[in-house]
């Protein structure tokens, strides 16, 4: 898929958790070409003394109707610190689209999107994604606590969705593997994405059930254009650069411990 360098106009910066989480929204001034549900951007931060590789952000959504792509951030450092501070106005500069996305599923069936805190990112696009195509999801969302549980009116708007915390502060009590949609309902594809204990557990679960999985890696990255080889992720097929091969990978591929 071709690639691109532009600059992206923030359009709306929306604080959650007193500045923990930020959904940018960016608009663009020519039409916004074909993204995948499941890549990514790299973004430059710029005025940064600390930070000088581009910060990879998965694409949260694309709203065709504004011209607009969602990015949904979590400050953890202070790349992601100077994002949650963009004003309305400023620009931001993208590298677009870059990874593989989600396989789309060629028939209906039962599918199941887990998401573990901001690994829920990317899994609002690939909802919407699915119901273009006719098809309905269902999202199962865990984090530590129900303040960490973000943006469940737009999940909403693509499929039905459930809810694990770790504390039980909202949904049921535990890990997302502990819920009981994973024991009361058959689902013929699962994607998820979150840490890698959590992307292991649901891994393990799909595999033991011969249930067809994809996992989004977020290995570190600098170039995120396969030049560096530092997101390398070993696999049944040797070395690849999750940047350019994944982040999208079946979990038959992987070497994980499942
Ligand atoms: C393909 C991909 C998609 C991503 N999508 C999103 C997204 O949609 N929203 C979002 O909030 N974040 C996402 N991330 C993670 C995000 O890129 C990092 O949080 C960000 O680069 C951290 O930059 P920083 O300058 O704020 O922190 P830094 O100062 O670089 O790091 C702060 C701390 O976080 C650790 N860290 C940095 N990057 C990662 C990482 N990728 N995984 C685990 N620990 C890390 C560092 O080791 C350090 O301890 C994604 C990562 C990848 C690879
Ligand atoms: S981030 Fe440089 S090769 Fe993947």
């Amino acid at each position: 898929m071709k690639k691109y360098i532009a600059d992206w106009t923030v359009k709306e910066n929306i604080l959650f958790n007193g500045g923990e989480y930020c959904l940018l929204k960016l608009g663009f001034e020519k039409k916004i070409p074909k993204i995948l549900p499941g890549q990514f951007v790299q973004v430059l931060i710029e005025d940064s003394s600390t930070t000088f590789l581009r910060r990879p952000i998965s694409v949260h959504f694309v709203d065709k109707k504004k011209n607009e792509l969602w990015l949904f951030v979590q400050v953890i450092g202070d790349g992601t610190r100077k994002l949650s501070e963009q004003k309305k106005g400023n620009h931001l500069n993208l590298i677009y689209p870059l990874g593989n996305g989600f396989t789309l599923p060629e028939k209906s069936g039962k599918f199941l999107l887990i998401g573990g805190g901001v690994g829920a990112a990317p899994l609002l696009y690939l909802g919407a994604c699915l119901q273009e195509l006719g098809y309905k999801s269902e999202f199962l969302l865990g984090a530590k606590t129900e303040k960490d549980i973000l943006q469940i009116n737009e999940f909403g708007k693509y499929g039905k969705f459930y809810i694990a915390t770790e504390d039980g502060s909202a949904g049921e009590k535990g890990y997302v593997t502990d819920h009981s949609v994973l024991q009361s309902a058959d689902f013929d594809l699962i994607y998820t994405c979150g840490s890698k204990l959590m992307m292991t557990a649901v891994a393990r679960y799909a595999r033991e059930r011969g249930i067809a999985c994809e996992v989004s890696l977020e290995n570190t990255m600098a170039c995120g254009i396969g030049a560096c080889l530092c997101c390398v992720e070993k696999t049944v097929r040797g070395n690849v650069c999750v940047c350019t091969e994944g982040p999208v990978m079946n979990i038959n591929q992987l070497t994980w411990r499942i």
